[in-house]
């Protein structure tokens, strides 16, 4: 329905995603490093993972993404009017991934870029997008949410290659009904953390030599378990924030939709909440963790489950390097 009064919410009018065809399995991972499907599977709750071929691109899942999401929404392809691609693993530094996929798709000339707020990019670029429709710059924007962090990843390095996948979500936002739509949000960071989840080589401050083109610092290092301690820690403080936010408080929250990196990082958000796990979208099993594509894709999981019904109040939260974080109260 299009809303033509002042007072409107902004929402959810259409979802899709995008993955790779080739999976890696914990399987396959046991014959790289010295791992093993019970360990991945008991501290993690992986099983398997996306991950691009040889030769495919970031920006190919982004567009399957993007695809759909605008068919589901019902919103013509030209009346699109902003493209925001949420990843810090673009196909190359410039152009942007939306520039690349707002040309290919034929989406009409308009505001199109990156935004890099690592596995929270998600949520803040929905956060963004409600702002770009309440100041009038657009109606219609397109937020992707994606990854491919396979393509920064180790395979010798156990501590991180088990737990990444690659992976594309997108949404086509707009009016909606007073009352519905994002209620309220809240998000942040603290850059005091940012040598917990890094990669020091291969950006303009550190370019890619010979040298260092050899040496591991041009993949993903993480502090696992300082990252764990952060990720409990702020997943209640940011979903709290939120619904404060939107006058709400966590007896109103129907169903969570988290990031999507460990189970057991879920699973204590969910009794935190009093959310029974039914009432948690899980898809970490398939995907692992997809960064930026984690959150959007979780929702596609959870509207392919029947897991949102409309009224619901949902919250979505992510977390992740720099160390940022986010969340974002929606009611369905
Ligand atoms: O989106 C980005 C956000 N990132 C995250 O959310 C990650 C948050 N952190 C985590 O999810 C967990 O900390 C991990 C899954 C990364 C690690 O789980 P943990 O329960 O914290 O394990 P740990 O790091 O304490 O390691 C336990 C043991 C160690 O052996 P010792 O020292 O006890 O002998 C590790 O060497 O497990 C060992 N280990 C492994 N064993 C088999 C570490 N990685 C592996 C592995 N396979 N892949």
């Amino acid at each position: 329905m299009e809303i033509v009064s002042d007072n409107y919410g902004v929402g959810i009018l259409g979802i899709g995603s995008g993955v790779p065809k080739n999976v890696l399995t914990n399987e396959d991972l046991e014959k790289l490093v010295d791992t093993n499907d019970e360990w991945i599977t008991s501290r993690t709750g992986i099983k398997k993972r996306h991950v691009l071929a040889e030769g495919e691109k970031p920006s190919m899942i982004v567009e399957e993404a993007s695809r759909n999401a605008i068919e589901d929404s019902g919103v013509p392809l030209d009346k699109i009017d902003a493209v925001i691609v949420c990843t810090f693993t673009p196909d190359s530094p410039i152009p942007s991934v939306a520039c690349l996929v707002q040309g290919r798709m034929g989406i009409p000339p308009c505001i199109a870029f990156d935004l890099n707020a690592a596995c929270s990019g998600f949520v803040y670029g929905l956060q963004v997008a409600e702002g770009l429709i309440r100041t009038g710059m657009c109606e219609h924007p397109l937020v992707i949410g994606m990854d491919c962090v396979s393509r920064f990843i180790n395979y010798k390095d156990r501590d991180t290659c088990v737990l990444f996948g690659d992976g594309a979500g997108a949404v086509v936002l707009g009016k909606v009904e007073e009352g519905r739509g994002f209620l309220g949000h809240h998000s942040g960071a603290d850059g005091t953390g940012a040598d917990l989840i890094i990669i020091r080589e291969g950006g303009a401050g550190s370019p890619l030599t010979k040298d260092t083109v050899e040496s591991d610092e041009r993949f993903v290092k993480m502090n696992g378990r300082e990252v764990f301690k952060f990720a409990t820690r702020v997943i209640s403080e940011a979903v709290e924030k939120a619904l404060e936010n939107a006058k709400l408080t966590t007896d109103d929250l129907d169903v969570l939709i988290p990031h999507q990196a460990n189970i057991r990082i879920i699973s204590a958000a969910a009794d935190r909440f009093g959310i029974p796990m039914d009432r948690v979208v899980t898809n970490v099993h398939e995907y692992g963790n997809t960064s930026a594509g984690s959150v959007a894709l979780a929702l596609d999981t959870a509207r392919a489950e029947g897991k949102i019904k409309e009224g619901q109040i949902c919250a979505l939260v992510a977390f992740g390097a720099g160390l940022t974080y986010g969340a974002t109260i929606i009611r369905w």
